[in-house]
């Protein structure tokens, strides 16, 4: 497993916490290479990032620490995570628009390392559209972005801007930079994000679901080397490049494009929030607001226990949202879909499940063993997940 990271810090003033975050990154057992813009030894020095990586620091395009071997191409190779720490909005630009002109803009053009860009910068800038626009791009690239949180910034403003926490990027950085070849030649098939039902034209039944989970799943199995397919539903998120996604509205229709890839699967997690319920029927044009009306309701197909009773050599992973821990009702639901694992966790908590960011729970095995998944970003919970079931999936 590689564990280089290259540390870019670009000319903002919060340029001098990046020493914090290298020296953190060493503690985690990384090599952190630094590479410095013209601007950003504007605040901080080369020597400041040698004394304590014990590496060289590249400052300018054509820096060579290795006489005849191009600095730029050697550290790109190397680089498990290129974590830009802080981000200008002038570098952010750069990097959406494929720019070259300095060593770090080069780095991050020759590498394949995940680019993980922590935004640092006054709160305007951050919301300026074009500024929201680079990063968009980049999301779909396949970058990660630690947002920057709300708060008091150096300009004596106050709002959305200020440097991610040390603990933060490094405890991301950590989980993108970790690659494994647990998944390798398993085909991984992955459910995410709500489903709408519609009640007319114009308006549906839906939930909160924001999707994150699935697609963190997504990118963990990437990089644990699966082939993954995700069928989502109507979400704003952006998969991993490397990921095959189909887009799909209504229950029906991810169990149709779940159970055709599922055929030739290994595994399926099934972490899409499928409505429960949808319109007996489907009302034409838009109702008009003339009086109460009454939706008749039914059940929508049960995707997971529908695909698993079609393919019963498929190994399949559910999630239990449930308001409230209920194990009883997840164990059931385990045996009743014959899973070999499912995932329970608390969407009532304002702080983890839906839209958030992070998440908790436990998971319990067919093996009758339950794992308690202590709250961390829904990536780490994705990878540890994907780590406890694989010993249960069986060889085709
Ligand atoms: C004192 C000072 C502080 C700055 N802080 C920031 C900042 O926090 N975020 C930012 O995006 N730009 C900031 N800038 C502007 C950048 O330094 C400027 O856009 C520069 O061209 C960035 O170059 P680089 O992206 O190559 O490092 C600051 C400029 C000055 C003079």
């Amino acid at each position: 497993m590689k564990r280089t990271v290259i540390l870019g810090v670009t000319g903002s003033i919060a340029a001098y916490r990046s020493a914090d975050v290298a020296r953190a990154l060493m503690r985690a057992g990384f090599e952190v290479r630094t590479c410095l813009t013209r601007a950003a030894q504007e605040f901080v020095t080369p020597a400041l990032f040698e004394g304590l990586t014990g590496q060289p620091c590249l400052t300018h395009a054509f820096d060579e620490p290795v006489r005849g071997r191009m600095a730029h191409i050697d550290w790109a190779r190397d680089a498990a995570a290129l974590l830009v720490c802080p981000a200008t909005a002038n570098a952010i630009a750069k990097f959406a628009n494929g720019e070259g002109d300095d060593m770090l803009t080069t780095i991050a053009l020759a590498s394949d390392a995940t680019l993980v860009i922590c935004p640092a910068m006054n709160p305007h800038m951050y919301a300026d559209e074009t500024v929201q626009r680079n990063l968009k791009a980049l999301r779909a690239r396949g970058a990660v972005i630690i947002e920057p949180e709300e708060g008091d910034v150096a300009c004596g403003e106050n709002g959305q801007g200020k440097l991610a926490s040390v603990e933060r990027i490094v405890s991301i950085t950590e989980s993108v930079a970790k690659t494994s070849a647990l998944y390798e030649g398993l085909h991984v098939v992955i459910t995410s994000g709500p489903t709408y039902e519609p009640i007319d034209d114009v308006r549906f039944l839906g939930n909160r679901s924001s999707g994150k989970m699935g697609l963190a799943l997504a990118s963990a199995a990437v990089r644990m080397s699966a082939r993954v397919s995700l069928v989502t539903g109507p979400t704003h998120g952006v998969p991993h490049p490397r990921v095959e996604t189909t887009r799909v509205t209504t229950a029906q229709e991810m169990l149709d494009a779940t159970a055709a890839l599922c055929g030739e699967a290994d595994l399926l997690i099934a972490a899409a929030a499928v409505a429960d319920f949808r319109p007996q029927a489907k009302a034409a044009g838009k109702i008009r607001r003339e009086g109460p009306v009454t939706l008749t309701l039914e059940p929508t197909p049960d995707i997971v226990a529908t695909v698993t009773e079609r393919y019963p050599k498929l190994a399949a992973v559910g999630f239990a949202a449930e308001p409230g821990n209920d194990l009883e009702s997840a164990r059931r639901k385990l045996e009743e879909k014959r899973l070999i694992a499912i995932f329970l966790n608390d969407v009532s908590r304002p702080d983890i499940g839906f839209e958030s960011d992070q998440n908790e729970g436990v998971l319990l095995l067919k093996t009758g063993q339950s794992v308690a998944f202590p709250k961390a970003s829904k990536y780490e919970i994705a990878w540890r997940i994907l780590d406890t079931v694989r010993p249960l999936i069986p060889p085709q």
